[in-house]
């Protein structure tokens, strides 16, 4: 029976595998969720198949709540709401690993009465206390990033003198207690492993408070590592309760753990900023607007109709999303604008840059959700290239992602991130509200360019507008 229920376990890590391998690309990603969901459908019914803790009727009622949050929570959600329906999700995983070291812990009281536990050894005892810290830290982190960018607690970054010192004296006494227990130099009962369990909650919170709500997808990601490598430090668990179950959590723990990472890395890279810095926090406050201390930048305002007419001169255009398109909601406005300079025998084509945006992909998915062909998004290492024989840049509601300054002024906060770089191609349009920045807080010289127009007002309204003028002419 073991062996049919290992090889059963692991058809569905195949799928897992293969799964993720399909979402790497936007042509296969649908198949590979599908994939990697089945995997999923087929592990749980494996574990209840094999384990006697549940009845079926338990396992049929409690599959149904699930499935039924888990659809209402995703059909409801608004593209912009993913993030921190991801953090929420990652909370629940760190949660239910810790749960289970929690359980395990309890299970293995060896004497009840003075309340020592002898877990068999140091080894497991480090696994338990370990799966507990990432656990619960994955938990409280998770409803953190959740709660700002839900707009539930201010998404500035909170920070006082001294933070990171205290930061470092909870670590500290967290890795003090595992050492001193599984060492056997100091007993462990229910009394200490609340306190471990309290400590280990408040340090989820004290490292995710001062980090910026605009950072957040990073630490998401990243917490979503955690919730990865929390639920494989539970497969360990279950491995030593004599529990094969516990192959599968080692696995699809590492897959998670393993893939939250690289996508961590992936978006620092893609910042210029170091996971360092990013952890350090005190970055990121927004809502102010450019000044940059010296002379303001001039700009030159052009109208929709104006701009029309510079569209309709034009044979290649490009159009550069940023998060005010995200903020406007104008992707499927961006669309019809699109249509109707296709129509006028315009090619037109997407620049997108990797963080654009506020999520991994975020660009993309709005684009995808407004039925604009994947093959028009064109990547920044491909479409920078092709910028100095563009006719005309329309850049919605981005900024960072096309500043300049990112090559020109080493002492900018984002010197050497890898921009888009629209200043070279004939003439820029850029959309957006005012004088507002983006996420780096920092003036834009492309504003001020001689070959750059600003296009002020919402995204949405001036790309309709822009697209009505465009049918006049
Ligand atoms: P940002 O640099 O954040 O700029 C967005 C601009 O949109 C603002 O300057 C704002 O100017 C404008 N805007 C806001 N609402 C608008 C509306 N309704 N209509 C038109 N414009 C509007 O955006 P970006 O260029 O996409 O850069 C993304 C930034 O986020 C990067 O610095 C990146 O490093 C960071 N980041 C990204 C990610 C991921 S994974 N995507 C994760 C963390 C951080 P006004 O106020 O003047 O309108």
């Amino acid at each position: 029976m073991d062996n049919i229920i290992n090889f059963g376990y692991l058809i569905a890590i195949t799928f897992f595998v293969m799964g993720i391998k399909k979402l790497g690309r936007v042509k296969t990603a649908k198949q590979g969720n599908t994939l990697a969901a089945w995997g999923m459908f087929f592990a749980v019914v494996l574990t209840v198949v094999n384990m006697d803790i549940v009845t079926w009727d338990q396992v049929i009622g409690f599959a149904f709540v699930g499935a039924a949050i888990g659809i209402y929570a995703s059909r409801t959600v608004a593209m912009t709401g993913m993030p921190q329906l991801v953090a929420l999700f990652n909370g629940f995983g760190g949660l239910a690993s810790a749960l289970v070291a929690v359980s395990y812990f309890f299970q293995n009281f060896s004497n009840p009465a003075s309340a020592i536990v002898d877990l068999g050894g140091s080894g497991s005892m480090i696994v338990v206390f370990i799966t507990i810290l990432i656990g619960a830290v994955t938990l409280t982190g998770s409803y953190i990033a959740f709660a700002k960018l839900d707009g539930r607690m201010n998404g500035s970054p909170i920070v006082f003198k001294g933070q990171h010192f205290l930061n470092a004296v909870i670590f500290v006494l967290i890795l003090g207690f595992i050492i001193m227990t599984s060492s056997g130099s100091y007993p462990v009962d229910s009394t200490n492993l609340y306190i471990f369990i309290g400590l280990t909650l408040i340090l989820g919170i004290a490292i995710t408070i001062p980090i910026g709500g605009a950072d957040m997808p990073v630490v998401i990601a990243l917490l979503n590592s955690y919730s990865g490598m929390a639920a494989s430090a539970a497969g360990f668990i279950l491995l030593m309760d004599g529990n094969i179950g516990g192959t599968i959590l080692i696995v699809s723990g590492a897959l998670v753990g393993a893939s939250g990472l690289i996508l961590t890395n992936i978006m620092c890279v893609a910042m210029n900023r170091s996971l360092f810095s990013v952890m350090l926090g005190g970055f990121g406050q927004e809502g102010g607007t450019a000044s940059a201390g010296g002379e303001q930048i001039q700009y030159k305002p052009v109208g929709s109709e104006e701009s029309a007419m510079i569209f309709e001169a034009a044979e290649k255009v490009v159009i550069v999303p940023g998060y005010g398109m995200a903020v406007a909601q104008a992707q499927h406005n961006v669309r019809e604008l699109m249509e109707e300079l296709e129509k006028k025998g315009v090619n037109v084509q997407f620049a997108i840059h990797p963080v654009a945006g506020r999520m991994p992909g975020h660009m993309n998915v709005l684009l995808a959700e407004a039925n604009v062909p994947y093959e028009k998004l064109i990547e920044m290492d491909d479409i920078n290239p092709q910028f100095p024989e563009t006719d005309v840049v329309l850049v919605i509601g981005a900024n960072d992602v096309v500043n300049p300054g990112a090559q020109t002024d080493p002492n900018s906060p984002i010197a050497g991130m890898p921009v888009l770089e629209v200043w070279k191609s004939k003439t820029v349009i850029v959309n957006k509200r005012g004088r507002g920045v983006g996420y780096a807080g920092i003036e834009n010289e492309l504003f001020g360019k001689d070959n750059t127009l600003m296009l002020f007002g919402d995204g949405k309204q001036m790309i309709i507008e822009l697209t009505n003028e465009l049918k006049e002419l």
